[in-house]
């Protein structure tokens, strides 16, 4: 996905055009990415969707640490917000996002019924930050194109609903939200994971926060993939950088090399990883 320049501008273009969709749906799917689930969230998002029905999405939880995405799981039930993991380029069951939301729409769907009104759909919108998933996800649940609703007032032209199941309808156009700006942390994870694609942050400095997490984090990974000595890994972070620079053949290209590493943590060639961690422990 291109990458987009957030300006205060689209900012509140993106809230009204939320806030036009969120009067058509029952429920909205926040999507977070498994790997960040506190860093992918938008800084906004309880805002914008005030009392909103409400079911968290953690995606790409095939590049996420099993132990970890359970316990964000659990935080975020413990915060009163259902959530699933899930794997869309795998195998993502309309059936269970369907019955999850029927679930958490049970009290509203019942009222409908003994007022008389006919079974219908439970509509949704997708949301979350851009190369979160949304697209992906939806082509996964989707299987035909249903009625125009453009036609409904104050909704964006053009726009349809996707039929999933005789029970589950989503709309065509994801909720597209801005990520976190914060500080410089957030945005190395969010660089580190792919979801900021823009040269906002230098490559060796994303790659040194790489090596520092996965030192501290999942000691095995590094010298497993790069063939590390034990006294590679009593050099400094910069130094290791360097060390491995030679040893994947790039000699002092340490740019090129923290591209390299860069992407062979998008791509889990360093073990499964959560960079967002969560105790599992947790009370609250
Ligand atoms: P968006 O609509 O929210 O912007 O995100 P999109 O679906 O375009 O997904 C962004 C990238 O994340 C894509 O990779 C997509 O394949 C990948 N992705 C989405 N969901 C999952 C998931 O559950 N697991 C994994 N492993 N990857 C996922 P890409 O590299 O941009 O393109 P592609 O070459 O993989 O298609």
């Amino acid at each position: 996905m291109a990458t987009i320049q957030w300006f205060p501008g689209h900012m509140a273009k993106t809230i009204r055009q939320l806030e036009e969709n969120l009067h058509v749906v029952d429920i909205v799917f926040e999507l977070v990415d498994a790997r960040i689930p506190d860093a992918s969230r938008n800084p906004e998002i309880e805002r914008l969707i005030k009392d909103k029905p409400h079911l968290m999405i953690l995606t790409k939880s095939d590049l996420a640490d099993p132990a970890q995405t359970k316990n964000w799981i659990a935080h975020f039930k413990a915060m009163g917000l259902p959530a699933i993991a899930v794997d869309s380029k795998a195998n993502i069951t309309t059936k269970t996002v369907t019955k999850i939301a029927q679930s958490i729409l049970g009290d509203k769907l019942a009222a409908e019924q003994q007022k008389g009104l006919k079974e219908r759909p439970i509509r949704a919108i997708t949301v979350g930050i851009p190369n979160v998933g949304k697209s992906t996800l939806l082509n996964r649940l989707v299987n035909k194109r249903v009625a125009q609703v453009g036609d409904t007032p104050g909704v964006t032209k053009g726009q349809q609903w996707l039929r999933s199941s005789s029970k589950l309808s989503l709309l065509d156009t994801p909720g597209i939200l801005w990520p976190k700006f914060e500080d410089e942390e957030t945005g190395q994870k969010l660089a580190l994971t792919g979801a900021i694609k823009d040269k906002r942050f230098a490559s060796d400095d994303v790659a040194l926060f790489a090596l520092h997490f996965f030192r501290e984090t999942y000691p095995e990974a590094l010298p497993e993939r790069y063939k590390l000595s034990d006294a590679d890994l009593d050099l400094s972070d910069v130094d290791l950088l360097l060390a491995i620079t030679k040893k994947i053949g790039m000699k002092d290209d340490y740019d090129r090399a923290s591209e390299r590493l860069i992407q062979d943590t998008r791509k889990a060639k360093l073990g499964r990883y959560t960079l967002d961690r969560m105790d599992g422990d947790r009370n609250d």
